[in-house]
């Protein structure tokens, strides 16, 4: 099929590129003209295990293309729409305007009978919305939310768990069956596809991040509990997560969630909610957002501690930048707030992350970024380790003792054996254990 994808960020770029491994003929639209260019000549803008090869193989196949330009739509079957959904800078709403722009791009070049399917979170209500704007040109619109994770963009786009289709109540047979003809490798192995109206299929996406986002609240919470009783909260995750109608996953009690999505998702939540008259049926989200944030001053006061309440002019190698590992991301990243906290307040931070240095350099050029881990680690006064890199996974203790000046270890992210560090004569405090 005949295919656009309009936003070339994390979810339309790996989507268009996705696309095209499927055998699909596929132009990704940006007006972002460096990102464009970039793409065009099988450049990833970002970190993406997988995405390269898949990038690269759609360009030599001449599957896959980019443009700035619009009028490249015109001859595609089913336009996606992968634009960012931002916090509004006035409050905790979504920011509609790429989602708009997209829409008014899309309208005068799109081909009477094609279908927009919306990919991008938006507030419950947008979909219906844009179906009137697009209805008299003869344009019919679907809404098919994304599920990916970053660092498993590729794999969660090509063979997902399930997919969702919001369609429109007039056109909903048509709908499903363009959608099953772009997906229908996918269905062939029979993944789950539920098809819904609009508003679900909106609320599915925001709900299942917002369930996501309790669920790492709710175990720092614990967390929080265990540090004032000498309790372990990572064998109560083990504990309680062997129950399956729990589920051990995201019981990770750390540094709290960050990046793109979680944070801002249940923000626009809560904000949609109280526009209903609905805020109390979610107030809980922002006690949610309030024990996550938490976490990081937790992070930071931990470490003031160590240095009796004075971290001015300590050295302190803050391991990991990015808002999770195998991701080079750092917006909302609870470890790049805990090393700007730590050196606002004096202390000599030292950063290291595998892949996010140069996307947090742009924002954040007053940091000290060490060329290596072991540069790093070398003369540091406390080690705090707040992404889960598997290179600070697979630390040693021993080995690690002899780089430091003082073996002090912050475990943000509960990754490190606690005996085999203490034994070797660190001093070693995790999260809420
Ligand atoms: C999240 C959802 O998991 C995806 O399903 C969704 O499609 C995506 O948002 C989106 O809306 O686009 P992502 O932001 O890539 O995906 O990251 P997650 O893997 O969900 O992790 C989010 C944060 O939670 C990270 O900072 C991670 O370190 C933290 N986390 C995760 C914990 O603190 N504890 C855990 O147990 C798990």
């Amino acid at each position: 099929m005949q295919l656009s994808v309009i936003g070339c960020g994390y979810l339309g770029a790996v989507h268009a590129a996705a696309m095209a491994s499927l055998g699909h003929q596929v132009v990704g639209i940006d007006v972002d003209e460096a990102k464009i260019a970039m793409l065009s000549a099988g450049q990833p803008p970002f970190h993406e295990p997988g995405f390269e090869e898949i990038l690269k193989a759609g360009l030599a196949s001449g599957n896959l293309t980019f443009s700035t330009d619009y009028t490249a739509v015109e001859s595609a079957d089913v336009h996606f729409v992968g634009v960012g959904t931002p916090q509004r800078r006035d409050g905790g709403g979504a920011d509609l305007t790429y989602v708009d722009a997209a829409i008014d791009g899309l309208v005068p070049h799109a081909k009477a009978g094609s279908l927009i399917a919306g990919k991008s979170t938006v507030p419950v209500g947008t979909a219906a919305r844009l179906a009137d704007i697009v209805a008299p040109h003869g344009i019919r619109l679907a809404w098919n939310p994304e599920f990916l994770r970053e660092g498993f963009a590729v794999k969660d786009t090509v063979d997902p768990d399930r997919l969702v289709y919001g369609v429109s109540r007039e056109t909903g047979d048509e709908d499903v069956a363009t959608l099953d003809a772009v997906y229908s490798s996918i269905l062939e192995r029979e993944t789950p596809r539920l098809v819904t109206d609009y508003a679900t299929a909106e609320l599915v996406k925001v709900a299942a991040n917002s369930f996501l986002a309790t669920k790492i609240s709710f175990i720092n919470a614990m967390a929080e509990i265990a540090e004032v009783t000498g309790a372990d909260v990572t064998q109560l995750a083990d504990a309680i997560g062997h129950d399956v109608r729990i589920g051990r996953k995201f019981l990770n009690a750390g540094a709290g969630f960050g990046g793109g999505c979680l944070p801002k998702d249940i923000r626009a939540f809560v904000a949609r909610a109280e526009e209903l008259g609905k805020g109390e049926s979610v107030g809980f989200l922002k006690e949610v957002d309030e024990i996550n944030l938490r976490r990081r001053q937790h992070v930071v006061d931990i470490v003031v501690n160590s240095f009796d309440g004075q971290p001015f002019g300590h050295r302190v190698a803050v391991l990991g930048l990015a808002f999770k590992p195998d991701s080079d991301d750092i917006r909302d990243s609870p470890a790049l707030d805990v090393a700007v906290r730590l050196k606002g307040l004096g202390a000599e931070v030292v950063s290291y992350d595998p892949q996010a240095m140069e996307t947090a350099r742009r924002v954040h050029p007053q940091l000290d970024y060490a060329e290596s881990l072991d540069a790093a680690l070398a003369g540091a006064e406390a080690v705090v380790i707040v992404t889960e890199w598997k290179q600070f996974r697979a630390l040693d203790p021993i080995e690690t003792a002899e780089k430091v000046a003082r073996p002090v270890v912050f475990d943000g992210r509960n990754i490190l054996d606690p005996a085999a560090w203490r034994d070797a004569g660190w001093t070693y405090t995790g999260m809420g254990r």
